[in-house]
């Protein structure tokens, strides 16, 4: 079995160990969603990751719900980004975007009206908004030319992140948002050719992926989900059947690579995960299979073991690790984050968490 400090290829990249940065929304961005200078340098202090998986990233002012996350459908926000990937690839990582649109969780206070979702739904609890937090509103359900321009704003996103410098893309495809909501029969209530059977479920999340592989080479795609936990309301009656089904599209459309947030524990939102899907998908997809969420050095190399992950992604412990991957290979603690700065917005709780090194000096 590989080892987390073995390198693995994905598509058209050579990971040089296989601890990946999950992305993390940490809204740190400006004025219409450009990014700032502070993030090449948090980016950067990361870069011993095998792979680095951006915060989310709007692509398109009409999917993007969230104060002061970054976007990559304007000129200002692709050359926002170049000093990130930049500093990032100076200081010998790999970064790729996390492609966003959230659907019915986009408050129309962000500009972009009435939000679309797969079909006519309200999502329970508050929206993220620049007033506070807001009860959702009821999105309207995706028209056939709705479809079609949201595609297009995946591929032309795609493009753009490719201009910024980043080395691909993964479609955020977990988490209760926009591709989600058409692959889950708990968000998806449609009659037409995207909803009712797996197969139709599976069309808008293919479509995507296609288009995006069109726009920059499908060696540069990958795309991830969270199968098997409730997400902001989207959750599915039988997850098993619908990612195998889904694994055996991804082998078809040969998408090298997908992260899983598989939690196998109740999430910090108290959702409770039913059984794991990837053991499902592996005989089925030969792509890199990344799993994520609550590990540490320990329990990363027992999954390794156990012979489905290809990768394992951490989360949270990146926040206040910046050295993680020295500290993994040497067992040394990790620190612990402050839940108060994630979203604060400035680089208090950001930019200054220490390696073990400036630690141990200071
Ligand atoms: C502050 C914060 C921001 C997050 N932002 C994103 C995001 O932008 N995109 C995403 O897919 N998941 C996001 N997540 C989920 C994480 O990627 C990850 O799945 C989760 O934290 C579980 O992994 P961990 O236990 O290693 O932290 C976020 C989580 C946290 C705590």
């Amino acid at each position: 079995m590989p080892s987390l400090f073995d390198p693995l290829r994905i598509g058209g990249l050579e990971l040089p160990n296989r601890i990946v940065m999950a992305p993390l929304t940490r809204a740190r961005s400006c004025c219409d969603a450009v990014p700032t200078a502070i993030m090449a340098t948090y980016y950067a202090q990361r870069a011993s990751a095998g792979l680095i998986i951006s915060e989310a990233t709007g692509i398109s002012r009409e999917g993007l719900g969230w104060p002061d996350a970054p976007g990559l459908w304007s000129d200002a926000q692709v050359e926002g980004w170049k000093p990130v990937t930049y500093a990032v690839h100076e200081a010998g990582g790999r970064i790729v975007a996390q492609l966003w649109h959230m659907g019915r969780l986009v408050h129309p206070s962000l500009g972009g009206g009435q939000p679309v979702s797969a079909s006519a739904t309200l999502a329970p609890d508050f929206a993220h908004t620049y007033q506070g937090k807001k009860p959702y509103t009821l999105a309207r359900e995706a028209s056939h030319d709705d479809i079609e321009r949201i595609v297009g704003d995946y591929a032309a996103a795609a493009k753009n992140a490719v201009a910024a410098g980043f080395d691909g893309v993964q479609l955020h495809g977990a988490n209760g948002y926009l591709i989600d909501q058409f692959l889950r029969d708990g968000a998806n209530f449609r009659t037409d050719e995207y909803g009712g059977s797996i197969d139709n479920r599976l069309r808008f999340a293919s479509e995507v992926i296609e288009a995006t592989g069109d726009a920059i080479g499908m060696d540069k795609v990958g795309i991830r989900f969270s199968p098997n936990i409730l997400s902001q309301g989207v959750e599915d009656s039988d997850p098993i059947p619908l990612f195998a089904a889904l694994a055996e599209r991804l082998e078809q459309l040969k998408v090298p690579w997908i992260e899983l947030r598989e939690a196998h524990r109740p999430t910090s939102a108290g959702s409770m995960p039913t059984a794991p899907v990837s053991p499902a998908m592996r005989p089925l997809y030969s792509g890199a299979i990344i799993l994520n969420s609550d590990y540490d050095g320990p329990s990363a190399r027992a999954r390794m073991a156990e012979g489905v992950a290809d990768a394992i992604a951490f989360g949270r412990p990146f926040i206040s690790n910046p050295d993680l991957i020295h500290r993994i290979a040497v067992g040394a603690p990790l620190s612990p984050g402050d839940e108060a700065t994630y979203y604060a917005g400035s680089a208090n709780g950001y930019t200054d968490y220490p390696a073990l090194e400036e630690a141990a000096a200071a």
